[in-house]
């Protein structure tokens, strides 16, 4: 059985016909009723029930825009008629119609959930509260599907999210592959002709021209090394700590800012994808921390203590001014935290101006493992 609401919630207030169950056991107070509705000019149908039975029927055949019950009727009251729908997914205004039921029963009705009280003799200001239930109970309605929309969009944000770091990631993945068979197979070959050229050649002046191509050469391989682990770290595959441990070190010699890193458990070990959510939040902790800490100091811990795998990275640089942070072109600390929701996990950040700045990543590492399939990020 189901209840459904007005096909269209905003014409009931103004001009489209109402439709009203009126749960009565007197057919006088259902006249009256019906003539302070027209006297209003009122559009109306309006429908009576005087059992329990046949309110429960008929609220579940039909949709009734507004519900007038009066308060005591043979063997139950509109507090049981009211029990009867109030468990629904949703209901129309109820209004309670009816003699005096004293202040603390009205108080006790309207805070379970039905929507006003009139009493039977203050009939002239009948159509004033349907009106004003209408368009509270359409407010309530209108926030209700604003909450869903917002859930349903915050839930394909995330899903996109998951999408593009899984595209990007292959993506990388697959270009790294392209420099390493393609550019990083020429250069070889380009190297054994140079040095058998070197071999074969004695005039001095070719040997320098070769000597500074080799140089060249051996820069343009260096490069592409470079390029090719940053694009897919291939690092990792000697494991989490060894690959925090290169970009820490690589880190520390590019800036020259001092930098540790410890661990309980060097051979940690988790799924692809979380080391890589883990490496990818260092490698831009670090990024950020290059470009604005001015620090002296950078301090990594690595933990799986108690299921959860945490990384910490702290400087003792500048802090981040909440300005910053909500700069809505700034999309590392963002990616990060959706990045840590992919696996499973969360970011937190805790900074003091003046006082560092500390990325903290938690993943739990029970078996129940919802990040990406373990092949992708290849
Ligand atoms: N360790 C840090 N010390 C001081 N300021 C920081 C630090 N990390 C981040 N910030 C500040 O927080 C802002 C947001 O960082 P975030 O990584 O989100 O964006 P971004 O680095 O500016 O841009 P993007 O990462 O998208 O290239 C930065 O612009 C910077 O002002
Ligand atoms: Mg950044």
């Amino acid at each position: 059985m189901s209840f459904s609401t007005p096909a269209d919630p905003s014409a009931t207030v103004a001009h489209a016909t109402l439709h009203i169950l009126h749960l009565e056991d007197s057919e006088l107070d259902h006249r009256l009723v019906c003539r302070a509705l027209e006297k209003d000019g009122l559009l109306f149908s309006i429908a009576r029930v005087d059992t329990l039975e046949d309110f429960e029927q008929k609220t579940a055949q039909q949709a009734y825009d507004v519900i007038l019950a009066d308060y005591r009727l043979p063997g139950f009251t509109a507090l049981d008629a009211w029990a009867c729908i109030a468990q629904r997914a949703s209901q129309p205004p109820f209004i309670l119609l009816s003699g005096a039921i004293g202040e603390s029963a009205a108080v006790a009705a309207i805070q379970g959930g039905i929507a006003d009280y009139l009493p039977k003799d203050d009939l002239r200001n009948l159509v004033r509260v349907i009106r004003r239930a209408l368009e509270v109970f359409q407010a309530k309605q209108a926030q209700a599907q604003a909450a869903r929309e917002l859930a349903a969009s915050e839930k394909r944000l995330a899903q996109f999210a998951e999408h593009l770091q899984t595209a990007i990631e292959n993506e990388r993945a697959a270009i790294a592959r392209e420099i390493h068979d393609d550019i990083g197979g020429s250069l070889a070959a380009v190297r054994l002709d140079l040095s058998w050229i070197a071999r074969h050649v004695s005039h001095g002046e070719t040997q320098e021209h070769i000597q500074t191509a080799t140089d060249m050469l051996q820069h343009a391989i260096g490069a592409s090394q470079r390029i090719m682990l940053s694009l897919r770290p291939a690092i990792l595959d000697q494991g989490l700590y060894a690959a925090i441990q290169w970009l820490a070190e690589s880190f520390q010699r590019r800036t020259g800012i001092k930098t540790s890193l410890a661990t309980r458990n060097e051979t940690l070990h988790a799924s692809k994808a979380i080391e890589l959510t883990a490496y990818r939040t260092a490698q831009e902790a670090l990024t950020n921390i290059s470009k604005y800490a001015q620090c002296s100091q950078v301090k990594i811990d690595l933990s799986d203590a108690e299921g959860v795998l945490t990384l910490e990275i702290s400087d003792n640089g500048q802090g981040i001014s909440s300005a910053a942070l909500e700069n809505p072109k700034a999309f590392g600390i963002r990616g990060l935290k959706e990045r840590a929701k992919v696996v499973g996990g969360w970011l937190d950040l805790s900074t003091r101006q003046g006082a560092g700045t500390t990325v903290i990543l938690s993943i739990p590492l029970n078996g129940a493992d919802t990040s990406p399939n373990e092949d992708d990020f290849q």
